[in-house]
């Protein structure tokens, strides 16, 4: 196993983005009477604005025209991005630093990949824009999750091969999308539903390399 690239998704493993997003959908679906728990959201978590909107609607049992669903799906942003106005380096998640030193060390690459069209801000206020060798967001992509687009631009920009990239997830539709590309996948979070990733860990606290790789190895060797 060679690791040459590791790629980042950014709501939920970078910084706890996720819940904002979950609290800014559950708030808007109470306006459809829809209750969006925790458990159903995990089902869309990772899916582009519009997609992760459909879902709900197909949950509520409603309908809309094209140009509803747009202004629903700005209001929903709106409330988001006044959210995220809040964000401070302090709220980067805790062993995420140590660990992207740790690699540029090494000379191992690094992207950030994020369906959302809120990366670059999110990442501008954590002050790490200038941290990853690529960036691909929701401005860049054709296709979202569950399309591996996303993954497989990052591993083009820096000419890799998913066969030699790790993509951390903390959304099962992530990993099942970097996973039908072909990249080794590490769920960050609880096990559960994430165990379809080739690893899972609860986050990067104390996290390196070679724990990472070993890792890797033994759950590629006990599945094979
Ligand atoms: C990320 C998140 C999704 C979110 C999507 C679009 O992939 O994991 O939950 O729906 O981005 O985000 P945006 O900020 O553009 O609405």
């Amino acid at each position: 196993m060679k690791i040459e690239l590791c790629i980042f998704n950014l709501d939920g493993v970078i910084v706890d983005t996720a819940h904002l997003h979950y609290l800014t959908w559950k708030e808007l679906a109470t306006k459809f009477d829809f209750e969006l728990s925790p458990i159903l959201y995990e089902k869309i978590k990772g899916l582009g604005r519009i997609e992760t909107l459909r879902q709900i609607m197909a949950w509520a049992k409603i309908s809309k025209d094209e140009k509803e669903i747009e202004s629903i799906a700005k209001l929903k942003n709106d409330h988001y991005v006044q959210m995220i106005q809040m964000l401070h380096p302090t709220e980067i998640r805790p062993g995420v630093k140590s660990f992207l030193s740790e690699l540029k060390k090494l000379y191992i690459k690094t992207a950030l990949s994020s369906a959302s069209k809120n990366a670059k801000t999110i990442l501008s206020k954590l002050e790490l824009l200038q941290q990853y060798d690529t960036i691909v967001d929701g401005d860049q992509i054709e296709h979202c999750i569950p399309d591996p687009e996303i993954y497989l631009k990052c591993s083009q920009n820096l000419n890799i091969t998913p066969s030699n990239t790790v993509v951390f997830e903390d959304s099962v539709n992530g990993i099942n999308a970097a996973k039908s590309a072909g990249f080794y996948t590490i769920g960050i979070g609880k096990t559960g539903a994430l165990s379809i990733a080739d690893a899972v860990i609860p986050n990067f606290r104390g996290f390196n390399f070679k724990e990472m790789l070993n890792l890797l190895k033994f759950n590629l060797a006990s599945t094979n």
